[in-house]
Parts: C-alpha cells; sequence; structure tokens
C-alpha cells in the first residue's frame, strides 16, 4: 500500500493575517520605489508593534526587507515620528493605552488590527456603555487577549477554561455576556460556555460567534483528516494559538490511534514519529505560508510518503480591505 499524506483544505494563511503581511510589504515596496529604504538618517522604513502574525518565518522574512519589529513602542525613537515613518500595528490587535501612547508621541500608525479582532473590542465598548459584565474566554497574555481586555480591565472579566467558571462571581440581576478569543477550540469553548450558561443561566452571547471563520474551518478540515490519518503535523509556530489549538483538535480525533504534532517547518520534523505510519494528517495556522507545508510534504515524500490527497471542508473567499494610509500608497 502507498504510504500518503492528506491534506487539509481550507489550511494556512487567512483573511486577516494576508492583509496584515500586505500592509508591510506594500509599506516596504513604496518606500524602495522612493529610495527610502536605506535611509540616511540610519532610520528603517518602518516598524512593528510585536509579531506582525505569530510565524517567525513571516518576520524573518520581514525583517530581512528591513522592517524592524519593536515589542513596545518606547523602542520607536522620537525622530521616527518627525520623520513619518509608519508604525504598524500587528493583527491581534493593541489596547487603547498602547493607541494613546502613539498618539501622544504623534507616531504614524498603520493599523493592521484583523477587522474579526476589531469587532471584539467594539463589542466590548457597546456591552460596557449598556452596562454588561463581560465574561471573556481567551488566553492570558496572548497579545489579542491582551488588547481586548485592555479595553475595559475593570468590566471584562477574562478566564482560560471550564474550571475557570468556579472563579467567578456576580449577583443575579448582573447583566452578563459572554465573548472569546478569535483563535480558540470550537469544541472546548463550547464546555467553557455550557459550564457559564449553568452557574450564570441569564449569560448572554453576541448575535454571532467571535470565534472567527479561519479558526473553524482549519479546525473542521483538520478533523476529517485526523479521522483518515495515523498521525498529523501540524505547521505553525509555537505562539500561535490557532496552530495550537489546531494540534489539539488534531490530537482529539486521533485519540489513542496516533499523535499529532506541532512544527515550525520541515527542519523540525522527525522520522521516528512515521515508524509504522501509513498516513499523514498535514494542516497549517492560519499565519502560515504554504511554502513551509510544501516543505513538509517534500520531507515526507524523501520518507516514502509519496501519495498526496486533499481533503476540502469548505471553500473560503473572505478578504479584507488594506488599511486606508496603504490603499493610498498600493495606487
Ligand atoms: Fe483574523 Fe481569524 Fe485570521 S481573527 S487574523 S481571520 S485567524
Amino acid at each position: 500500500m502507498t504510504k500518503s499524506v492528506v491534506l487539509a483544505d481550507p489550511r494556512g494563511f487567512c483573511a486577516g493575517v494576508d492583509r496584515a503581511i500586505l500592509t508591510v510589504q506594500t509599506i516596504l515596496k513604496a518606500a524602495q520605489s522612493a529610495g527610502k529604504l536605506h535611509r540616511e538618517d540610519g532610520l528603517p522604513p518602518v516598524y512593528v508593534r510585536r509579531q506582525i502574525v505569530h510565524n517567525k518565518h513571516v518576520v524573518e522574512d520581514l525583517a530581512n526587507q528591513g522592517a524592524v519589529f519593536v515589542q513596545e513602542l518606547g523602542e520607536v525613537p522620537d525622530a521616527a515620528a518627525q520623520a513619518g515613518i509608519p508604525v504598524v500595528f500587528s493583527a491581534h490587535g493593541v489596547s487603547p493605552v498602547v493607541k494613546a501612547e502613539a498618539e501622544r508621541r504623534g507616531m504614524h500608525v498603520v493599523d493592521a488590527t484583523c477587522p474579526l479582532v476589531g469587532k471584539v473590542h467594539r463589542e466590548v465598548l457597546r456591552f460596557v456603555k449598556e452596562g454588561y459584565e463581560i465574561v471573556y474566554i481567551g488566553h492570558k497574555g496572548h497579545d489579542e487577549a491582551v488588547g481586548v481586555v485592555g479595553e475595559s480591565p475593570e468590566h471584562v472579566h477574562l478566564i482560560e477554561h471550564a474550571d475557570d467558571v468556579t472563579s467567578l462571581e456576580f449577583a443575579p440581576d448582573t447583566k452578563l455576556v459572554l465573548l472569546s478569543q478569535t483563535t480558540l477550540s470550537v469544541d472546548e469553548t463550547a464546555d467553557t460556555i455550557a459550564a457559564l450558561k449553568a452557574r450564570f443561566p441569564w449569560i448572554e452571547e453576541p448575535p454571532s460567534s467571535d470565534i472567527c471563520y479561519a479558526t473553524s474551518n482549519r479546525q473542521a478540515a483538520v478533523k476529517l483528516v485526523a479521522e483518515q490519518s495515523d498521525c498529523v503535523v501540524i505547521v505553525g509556530s509555537a505562539n500561535s494559538s490557532n496552530s495550537v489549538r489546531l494540534m489539539e483538535v488534531a490530537q482529539e480525533g486521533l485519540g489513542q490511534r496516533g499523535k499529532a504534532y506541532r512544527v515550525d517547518d520541515a527542519g523540525e520534523l522527525a522520522p521516528a514519529w512515521f515508524d509504522g505510519v501509513e498516513s499523514v494528517g498535514i494542516s497549517s495556522g492560519a499565519s502560515v505560508p504554504d511554502e513551509l507545508v510544501s516543505g513538509v510534504i517534500e520531507a515526507l515524500r524523501d520518507l516514502g510518503f509519496t501519495g498526496v490527497k486533499s481533503v476540502e471542508t469548505i471553500k473560503e473567499n473572505m478578504h479584507f480591505v488594506l488599511p486606508p494610509q496603504v490603499r493610498a500608497l498600493a495606487k
């Protein structure tokens, strides 16, 4: 029997990641056309706050093209604002404190926050204005969660799992609503929501789920792939929430039959993982360029997995327009 790989479709880039990367690329290209990629004042053509998307290869690639990545705005010199150097906010969004600092320092901000993350920020503001307390299901310390909680730290109560529900206390007349990070596991979040509803039966949900289309589509596809595989490899970085969730969903689908692994690229594959394996499922997180998946497929071909079949669950055609300043540059 031919040993084969089973490819999940959809996988890889989502519309928000595409938009964020294209934002930085367009700024770099415009700087190059204007002969300002290497400036006399030594400043870079663009600063990016945090990893534009959670993938080390994407970040390295943009850094090699001239983008400078910083953790905090404090690392951006005042001279950059005076020289009109753009500062890009990553796809995961920022808290109002960060926006205020940028404004105070006169920075030229280009906000590449994914519009679907922006939707959750707006929900926080709307519900707080209407007098709600918000239970936010998310991962402590993740850039997206930090930004959303930052909209109203006193009214947004972050929990990670169903077990955390017992730590919450609200009087029965409290207006309560639940929101969530966009990249959670659909199944795990359903358990947490069930626990919340059991303890606070009056808790409300937003009109549509905050878990984004790309997250749900990739999880649905990898579930099917896991059913048809003896082990699964997810391509994605360790700090990519949706990649780690994909690995968990794949492991759940495999059960005792096999193991799910996460790698940044083909270089991290260990041949021993595939001893006795007939079919390897493959998917990738929303921030992963497809050439990294191709690299994994090639490495597996060298290990004897010559057949390739694709499992498609849905066709995606989502697209987000670029931030306005970048649209102007692209013209
Ligand atoms: Fe946006 Fe979802 Fe991608 S929130 S950045 S479309 S994973």
